[in-house]
């Protein structure tokens, strides 16, 4: 009967190949978010986008460098690096100046790097950030 056996190791590899789904699943959930395993903060000074664009007690994200940018009440501009410091997602979403996680909900203030949801305890590393002819660089702290 070679009908048998053909058709149960059919059932197997269809087995076989369900449980590699479900892992990446998993992975994708608890892993990196948008951006992908390999989001980070700049490791070199970037430009953002032109300085008149953050009003004071503002902030604005820039997704594509991961850094959020706020000016405080003074008018002094700060950087944060949006990578979460729970587990390492790219932050992509900015509500006045509350960032918030996709992966686990922790929420940080952009103005002060603080965190103001947990599960993240430690607050988001702060990066250098100057003008240059009225565009924003950030970069790593120096
Ligand atoms: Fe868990 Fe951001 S990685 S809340």
């Amino acid at each position: 009967m070679p009908a048998g056996p053909s058709a149960s190791r059919r059932t197997v590899l269809r087995g076989a190949a369900a449980a590699p789904v479900a892992g990446l699943g998993l992975a994708a959930c608890s892993a990196q978010g948008a951006g992908g395993p390999d989001a980070a903060a700049p490791t070199a000074p970037v430009e953002l986008g032109v300085e008149s664009e953050i009003a004071k007690g503002a902030a604005k994200l820039y997704r594509d460098h991961n850094v959020v940018v706020s000016r405080d009440r003074t008018g002094a501009l700060k950087a944060y690096s949006t990578i979460c410091t729970h587990a390492g997602c790219p932050i992509n979403k900015l509500r006045g100046t509350t960032l918030i996680c996709p992966c686990h909900g922790s929420e940080f203030d952009a103005v002060t790097g603080k965190v103001v949801q947990a599960p993240a305890t430690e607050p988001l590393t702060e990066l250098s950030v100057k003008t240059a002819h009225g565009r924003i660089v950030a970069g790593p702290a120096a």
